[in-house]
């Protein structure tokens, strides 16, 4: 396959940007509320606000917090604030990164290494829910961190009995999380703290999709068992501005009781021949302009903006509930109290995949759990507004769903029941890794990823998949 090439004499910037417009064209329709993940939109005001904090800093680089002075006080400024919202005590301590994932790796690594350096071990292990997010299986990986999971009761949270005889003396963190992804669950953070305590192992709780709201709905009224540094147990939290504080893509934090603790995840090289060097987090040139409109939306919303987003959230939140609970065969997973949840199918004759294909073909684009199936939301403020309409929709494709039993074995709901029941797991994860790879190759793959409208290439590859294996079974 020939490579593109530059254009040999550049282009216009007008010429440009109208093509940065087309590409935009073909993502999901996040502004009017029809996209249940990965996007905190408020509106277009907000985005040309984010674009302009986001501008002036572009160019300036936090990687030496000595030089970009501006980076440095603007990091300072939002630790602060987290802190005081995490009711942090005084010494806390904390560190801006690009993300959620990249707070959660560096709690592995930080945690590796004292653990290392203080009681010298050397085969770490560290306790997760299997509710956990992916980022920490991914810091596992990384790292050589092995993960002991603690598995999920009856009520989809945590099973506590389990985690004391998990815990060894290779054990160097103990996470929780506030509240997980796949249900939208606060762990038991107390009860978890308390047993990670009592054998002096340190806790991370993950309150990346939280930390920016759940503080806003406990002030709101909200009742919610702690799970902030007022729980004397846990050592340190990760919070996301660029989820629920509503700022622009690169902005996560990682907060700290104490400095002695956080030095763990610096690091320094002090022979380097380019200069001594030492680096706070994962990242090398750290982007001033993530930081800066992180900085300038929290000074912009407030603490009675983060309030009332809150109060629109739960709202958002009650009505779905309430709406996904008057329909017959489906029901809410667990007892979520925060912005998040997913909810499945309790009659076995009305497919889940199949309510969430149809609900993509009226427009709507949703994730799926697995163990149990299920449909995903990650509920914002925006969507107080388009919930009557998602569950209109979700009435009629329910109906669909049941006067059409084969749709439970075509389309994606097919795939996607294939993969998250076929037992041999090592297999879909061999699969998953060839088809995504192919998306990775220079000038595309061979599939048309662009095609709008049509499934994605996973679940094409994994379609191809599931045809296959049925065949083999005949
Ligand atoms: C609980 C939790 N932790 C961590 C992450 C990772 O965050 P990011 O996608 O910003 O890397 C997410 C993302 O949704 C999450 O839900």
């Amino acid at each position: 396959m020939e490579h593109q090439s530059l254009p040999p004499n550049g282009r216009t910037e007008a010429d440009v940007l109208e093509d940065l417009q087309s590409f935009a064209a073909q993502d999901p329709k996040y502004k009017e509320g029809r996209l249940w993940s990965l996007v905190y939109h408020l509106d277009e005001g907000h985005d040309a606000f984010l674009s302009k904090a986001y501008a002036q800093f572009s160019s300036a680089n936090g990687l030496n917090p000595s030089v970009f002075q501006s980076v440095k006080q603007m990091e300072t400024e939002v630790i602060s604030i987290v802190a005081g919202l995490l009711n942090g005590g005084p010494d806390s301590c904390g560190v801006m990164t690009a993300g959620g994932t990249e707070s959660c790796l560096m709690a592995v690594k930080t945690y590796r290494d004292l653990a290392r350096k203080t009681r010298k071990v050397r085969r770490p292990n560290m306790i997760l829910a299997e509710t956990a997010h992916v980022a920490w299986f991914k810091a596992s990986e990384y790292f050589g961190v092995k993960v002991k999971l603690l598995p999920i009761g009856k009520d989809h949270r945590p099973d506590l009995r389990k985690l004391p005889k998990l815990i060894n003396s290779n054990t160097v963190m103990v996470l929780g999380s506030a509240p997980e992804y796949p249900f939208g669950l606060i762990d038991p953070i107390e009860e978890m703290a308390e047993i990670a305590q009592g054998q002096d192992v340190p806790m991370h709780v993950d309150a990346c999709v939280g930390g920016f709201i759940l503080p806003f709905m406990e002030m709101n009224g909200t009742v919610m068992p702690p799970w902030d540094f007022r729980v004397p147990g846990v050592t340190s939290i990760s919070a996301d501005v660029h989820k629920y504080g509503y700022a622009a893509k690169g902005a996560s934090t990682i907060t700290y009781r104490d400095l002695d603790t956080l030095k763990h995840q610096m690091f320094v090289y002090e022979d380097w021949p380019g200069g001594i060097f030492a680096s706070p987090a994962l990242l090398g040139t750290r982007p001033g302009g993530a930081y800066a409109a992180a900085w300038a939306t929290l000074q912009k919303i407030g603490t009675e903006g983060y309030r009332e987003l809150a109060r629109q959230t739960s709202d958002a939140v009650e009505q779905l509930r309430q709406g996904i609970e008057a329909i017959e065969g489906l029901v809410v997973i667990g007892d979520p109290k925060g912005p998040l949840i997913a909810y499945r199918s309790n009659d076995k004759d009305l497919n889940i995949f199949a309510v969430a294909a149809q609900m993509e073909l009226a427009g709507w684009s949703l994730n799926r759990t697995q163990k149990p199936d299920g449909i995903h939301a990650m509920v914002t403020a925006q969507h107080l507004a388009v919930v009557p309409e998602y569950l209109a929709d979700l009435r009629k494709s329910v109906d669909i769903v049941r006067s059409n039993p084969g749709l439970a074995n075509s389309g994606s709901a097919a795939t996607y029941g294939m993969m998250s029941h076929v037992p041999l797991r090592g297999m879909v994860k061999k699969r998953i890794l060839d088809v995504f790879a192919e998306m990775y190759r220079a000038g595309g793959a061979e599939l048309d990823l662009h095609a709008s409208g049509s499934p994605s290439l996973l679940e094409r590859g994994m379609s191809r998949y599931v045809a296959w294996r049925v065949k083999r079974s005949r």
